[in-house]
């Protein structure tokens, strides 16, 4: 059967046509097949791999390789989704021309359609470059965990007037430099509600209330892996930390009385 595949375009359309856009992060070939196949419209290869794939406490030590290695794992599980890939940080702040490079790796090494990068009007000539290179960009603001330096703590963004005006002004410069979709993290929703009203380009939203065109979560998050983490927007919606922890132990009790493996699991 043909798949009417998920591209930039239909993005837009669904905006357009009031379609909400679902996403989920995902960072390896099976898992990637399985949201795929449940008819996930994008899957983002999150720069999130560097706490729940690697354990880092921040997202800052991922390495372009290690996003290349998770981004073309999944790739290889997909045939419909949108597979957009988070640029690491130190990849593209503050040099277009090494941006450029960093993003053609990506392209390049793992067939995925998009790159995402966090950032306002900072990155601009970054996001100009990629795009005049024929790479969609998806921008991302609000909680931005690559500057979690910078803020201190992964509180709420942009509840103070003068970020909430940065915010907006950075979502129409990334509109304007081509970007074909942001991510806003964490902030008010009545704030992402005007800044989804003003945009042309859809608005996926996490932590940003549900008057945005589609939303993000983390996949280990959502689906109950990650126990220490559990901030007010996190749905979970299933408990896959109990679950495997009681298919690991009966198989340890299995292996330690010999009841595994019978007489019909053997040759
Ligand atoms: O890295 C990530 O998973 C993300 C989402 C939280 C949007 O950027």
């Amino acid at each position: 059967m043909k798949v009417r595949k998920v591209t930039t375009h239909v993005l837009n359309e669904m905006k357009l046509h009031g379609e909400k856009i679902s996403m989920l992060t995902a960072y390896d070939y099976s898992m990637a097949k399985i949201l795929d196949n449940a008819g996930i419209d994008v899957i983002l290869v999150g720069d999130s791999a560097s706490n729940v794939m690697a354990g880092f406490d921040t997202t800052l030590p991922i390495t372009l390789d290690a996003m290349i290695y998770h981004a073309s794992s999944v790739v290889r599980g997909v045939k419909r989704a949108l597979v957009v890939v988070d640029m690491p940080f130190g990849t593209y702040q503050g040099n277009s021309k090494m941006a450029l490079q960093s993003a053609i790796r990506i392209m390049k090494e793992t067939g995925a359609h998009a790159v995402k990068m966090e950032g306002g009007e900072e990155i601009e000539e970054s996001v100009k470059r990629i795009i005049s290179a024929g790479i969609p960009v998806m921008g991302h603001l609000g909680l931005t965990p690559q500057s979690i330096y910078k803020f201190g703590t992964y509180t709420v963004r942009a509840r103070e007037k003068a970020e909430a005006e940065k915010l907006i002004n950075d979502a129409h410069v990334l509109q304007n430099a081509g970007c074909f979709s942001i991510v806003l993290e964490k902030i008010p929703a009545k704030l992402a509600e005007e800044v989804t009203s003003q945009l042309r380009m859809p608005v996926i939203g996490i932590g940003a209330g549900n008057k945005v065109d589609g939303q993000v979560l983390v996949l280990h998050d959502m689906l109950g892996i990650t126990q220490e983490f559990s901030p007010r927007f996190l749905r979970r919606y299933a408990n896959l930390f109990d679950l495997i922890t009681d298919a690991v132990r009966n198989y340890i009790d299995d292996v330690k009385s010999m009841d595994f493996p019978n007489e019909n699991e053997q040759y």
